[in-house]
């Protein structure tokens, strides 16, 4: 049974399923707040993080076990007191509107339903709240994650959102959760996500009670209001204010820049490059029905030569028997960004063209990984020169090679943009200021 905690705070934090860390920046060197201890299950992500965060304690494991060991630490660190804020990102590839009632009728049958276990992290992730009682706690999920339904600790279907509230309302908190795109807070790239955040500050709460529905559409009072876009005065952050001004580098000719190793990309095969080469801007390979020989406009949606003088349409193809066939594939890939937009969405998969979204606006090549730190905002001005991200070498790599583009690619595809969470936990800081 957990008790309320009227132990004072102190204001440092803690992180819950962190990644390799990138979500911590904005609240250590974009908040001056520590983040104290951290918990990942992969070796090569918490190996990230020591590097990047030398002060904080990694905690690396699966978060079932190591629940207990990351609450002792706090309790011990802090001589009891509590901390200020948790950040909690359980993964979110398991997240979907898994139907109520299949899990219920499979648990009343006495079969375990079929579930995807990652959803049920969630589960740990409020027991470690439970114990430590933050004035503040931020879950960062997709919005999916606002229908989407678990097996709870009584083994019985509830929706996430349900479950985080009863079981911390009567602990004191009051939550709020409200779908942003970080790009509404001068992101440079577009990333829709369930922002969920509690709060169990009795001055805050005067104003702010705890409520059934912790959803809303309309923005709350714990959520910043959107500084970038139509209705708040500035443009958001476009693809060209961010990354127009990088040196040239060519997916063939020269895949890195020789100043700065982080400005490089991968190779491409003759073919693609050929495809992209033909493909404007903001526009996918698969549009390319307009022949480069002759200029005729070929009509039938597979065309793979042109109808009329029979030379190759640069389109995503395969060799099939001596044969090729359009390459089966959402028409959202081979496709160029815009300059004049936000990036797409940044995900693991940045540094691959036949993935969605992830051409250069005109250079044929994807973004290469300084255009996507820039992107991230882990390099956000260099967060006042306090702090510059550094990678690691993992796994197998080069000889030459000091640092390890998947591991960084993948850890930026999965995270929450610094300059995001910094705007997050800024208003937090500032709601406390007004009382
Ligand atoms: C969405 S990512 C978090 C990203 C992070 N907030 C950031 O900003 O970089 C979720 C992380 O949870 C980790 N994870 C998955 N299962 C876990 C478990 N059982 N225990 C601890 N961490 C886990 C994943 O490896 C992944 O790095």
């Amino acid at each position: 049974m957990n008790t309320f905690r009227t132990t004072r705070s102190v204001r440092v934090s803690g992180s819950l399923f962190s990644g390799g860390g990138v979500g911590d920046v904005g609240v250590e060197w974009g908040c001056a707040i520590p983040v104290l201890a951290a918990a990942e299950i992969l070796p090569s992500r918490a190996q990230l993080i020591r590097k990047n965060f030398p002060a904080t304690e990694v905690f690396e494991g699966d978060i079932w076990e190591l629940q207990q060991e990351y609450i002792n630490f706090f309790n011990k660190e802090l001589n009891g007191k509590r901390p200020w804020l948790i950040t909690l990102s359980p993964p979110c590839q398991g997240m979907s509107a898994n139907g109520a009632g299949r899990i219920s009728s499979s648990i009343r049958s006495g079969v375990r339903p079929r579930e995807d276990e990652r959803n049920r992290l969630i589960l740990p992730g409020i027991s470690v709240l439970e114990k430590l009682q933050p004035d503040w706690f931020i879950l960062e999920n997709v919005r999916r994650m606002q229908n989407t339904i678990i097996r709870n600790e009584h083994d019985k279907p509830e929706n996430i959102l349900a479950c985080l509230s009863r079981r911390l309302t009567p602990l004191g908190y009051s939550i709020r959760s409200n779908v942003l795109n970080f790009s509404s807070y001068g992101v440079p790239h577009h990333r829709e996500r369930l922002i969920t955040i509690g709060c169990r500050i009795p001055e805050v709460l005067e104003s702010c009670p705890p409520v059934g529905d912790v959803f809303s559409k309309q923005i709350s009072p714990f959520h910043p209001v959107a500084t970038h876009g139509e209705k708040n005065g500035h443009a958001p952050v476009s693809l060209s204010d961010a990354i127009g001004r990088l040196p040239q580098l060519d997916s063939l000719g020269l895949l890195q820049d020789s100043k700065d190793p982080y400005h490089c990309i991968p190779r491409w095969n003759e073919n693609q490059y050929f495809w992209m080469k033909h493909t404007p801007e903001g526009k996918s390979a698969f549009d390319n029905l307009s022949c480069i020989q002759c200029k005729h406009n070929n009509e039938q949606e597979e065309s793979v030569a042109c109808e009329k003088c029979g030379h190759t349409l640069p389109r995503p193809v395969l060799l099939n028997k001596g044969k090729a066939r359009l390459i089966k594939g959402f028409r959202t890939s081979y496709r160029r960004m815009r300059w004049d937009s936000p990036a797409s969405t940044l995900t693991m998969n940045s540094g691959v063209i036949s993935s969605d979204m992830k051409g250069h606006p005109d250079q044929n090549r994807v973004l290469s990984l300084r255009e996507i730190l820039i992107l991230s905002t882990l390099d956000h001005a260099l967060w006042n020169k306090k702090f510059s991200f550094e990678g690691i070498r993992y796994g197998r790599m080069k000889e030459s090679d000091n640092f390890s583009i998947k591991l960084i690619r993948e850890v930026i595809g999965e995270s929450i943009p610094p300059l995001g969470m910094a705007q997050l936990v800024k208003h937090l800081i500032a709601l406390e200021e007004q009382l």
